[in-house]
């Protein structure tokens, strides 16, 4: 079998399998039976999504003027979220099973059963629920359709009654408007100028699913872009490209992403505008990004919200004003998740089935890995080990593994998607003479091996 994109549910169960197996993602509280919509992440696990978030934070925020690095508190005062209209609005449509009291997207329900919900009411739905005559997942009559918030309450110090509530935040967004005043009064930056953040995200999802695409303790690298009102088609269209960008450094194919303009009334309720970039996951074609234009909704809001003037006086015209504001949002889970679905690679190799991850070099949780070709001759280990340290030296992902014969090594490697392994072996130490002071470099995709010199090692792995 070739390299291929296979969207199937066999695909999925393979990768939550190897994910498991080698260490990327775990369920959480696992011993416990788990926790449904929570996943802890391995040691191969945090170094893909530190890959991710680090070049992320390169192109968007270290490599650019226009940027500024925030990390906001996840708890806020809750009046931030009153204004933002999620304490009002942040919510998804909940249909109860009359018998067991279990909740389901009804939306969710009636896309399984075929139905096009895009632009449904509340109304709308339960109509086609009793038109349909659907059941729950157990077989037994549902109820009416409901708004349910989907944000997390919790209470702030002593007292658990009312005065103290507050929630955990639903999007890394709010932080960034708390800060936009605090950078600008430090800062003083010149329109447009932007505000990027990483972190923790919280929602009560009625039905986490599809590992770790659905899920209640999220991840998301955010920007918010502010911007003289004027310029707003222009500055989309500049962030709708460098999501693309960032779409093509991570190496997802362009062919499995598309982009879907989202309707009128599909969009949140802070949006004029919203792109969907859409990737072909294992179980179909769904959201892995959003670009939305979220005009001075925010601004306005919490302006009115905490009595903050929070207005933006533009020099050069003497214009004091409310920018508005362009957003990329993406989600660490789900780009991690595009990431190893693109890379998961069947192949056969010396008559054998291989399983691969194809990763792009600069994302593999392991650039290379150091080999000595038998584990008990303490000379070809030291050597190895002295490789081993000159590699580190450069790169900061390379492991050391003596464990079970070099053939096996090899497919352990690319299992977990390591590009290339160096191997330490007798003509290293100078069997054949002309080979002393030379390593054999394997290139993970081919299988193929050549020698390079120790002196040309770093080079040639760069
Ligand atoms: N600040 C805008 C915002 O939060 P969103 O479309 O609700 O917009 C943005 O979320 C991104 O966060 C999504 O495109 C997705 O990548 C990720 N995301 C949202 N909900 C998620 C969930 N329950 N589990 C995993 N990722 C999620």
């Amino acid at each position: 079998m070739t390299a291929q994109h296979i969207t199937s549910p066999e695909k999925m169960e393979a990768l939550i399998a190897l994910s498991k197996r080698r260490g990327f993602i775990y369920q959480g509280s696992e011993i416990y039976g788990g926790l449904a919509g929570t996943w802890d992440y391995g040691p191969l696990g945090v170094m893909l999504k530190k890959n991710i978030e680090n070049l992320w934070w390169t192109m968007f925020v270290s490599d650019r003027e226009d940027m500024y690095g925030v990390d906001a508190a996840i708890l806020m005062n809750p009046a931030a979220w009153v204004a933002s209209g999620h304490v009002g609005g942040f919510s998804d449509p909940l249909v109860e099973d009359i018998k067991t009291k279990k909740r389901y997207r009804a939306d969710h329900l009636l896309e399984d059963a075929g139905v096009d919900v895009k632009g449904m009411t509340l109304a709308d739905m339960d109509r086609a629920i009793k038109e349909k005559k659907l059941l729950s997942p157990e077989k037994n009559p549902l109820g009416e359709v409901r708004q349910f918030n989907m944000m997390f309450k919790t209470f702030v110090g002593a007292t658990e009654d009312a005065s103290g509530v507050t929630y955990l935040r639903p999007e890394t967004a709010g932080g960034m408007f708390m800060n936009y005043k605090n950078v600008l009064d430090s800062f003083h930056p010149k329109l447009p100028f932007g505000l990027g953040q990483i972190g923790k995200a919280f929602r009560n999802e009625i039905a986490p699913r599809d590992f770790i695409f659905r899920v209640r303790e999220l991840e998301q690298m955010e920007i918010e872009y502010f911007i003289d009102p004027k310029d707003w088609e222009e500055r989309f269209e500049h962030w709708r490209k460098e999501m693309w960008r960032y779409i093509d450094a991570i190496g997802l194919s362009r062919a499995h992403v598309h982009e879907l303009e989202v309707a009128d009334g599909d969009r949140a309720h802070y949006s004029k505008r919203t792109i969907d970039f859409e990737y072909d996951f294992p179980f179909g074609k769904k959201e892995l990004y959003g670009l939305a234009y979220r005009t001075d909704f925010d601004l306005r809001s919490h302006q009115e919200g905490s009595k903050t003037d929070l207005t933006y006086f533009d020099e050069e015209t003497k214009a004091r004003f409310l920018p508005h504001v362009i957003e990329p949002s993406f989600g660490v889970g789900r780009t991690l998740l595009a990431v190893m679905s693109e890379a998961y690679t069947e192949d056969e190799m010396n008559g054998e089935k291989r399983v691969y991850l194809k990763f792009k070099p600069d994302i593999a949780p392991i650039r290379v890995a150091v080999f000595p070709l038998l584990k008990n001759r303490p000379e070809l280990v030291a050597k190895a080990r002295e490789v081993f340290a000159l590699l580190k030296k450069e790169f900061l992902n390379v492991i050391f593994d003596d464990n079970g014969n070099i053939g096996k090594r090899y497919r352990r490697q690319d299992e977990i998607g390591t590009p290339y392994c160096v191997t330490v072996d007798f003509d290293t130490l100078g069997e054949h003479p002309e080979l002393r002071d030379t390593v054999t470099l394997r290139d993970r995709d081919s299988g193929e091996q050549h020698r390079v010199p120790l002196s040309e090692l770093c080079d040639a792995l760069k």
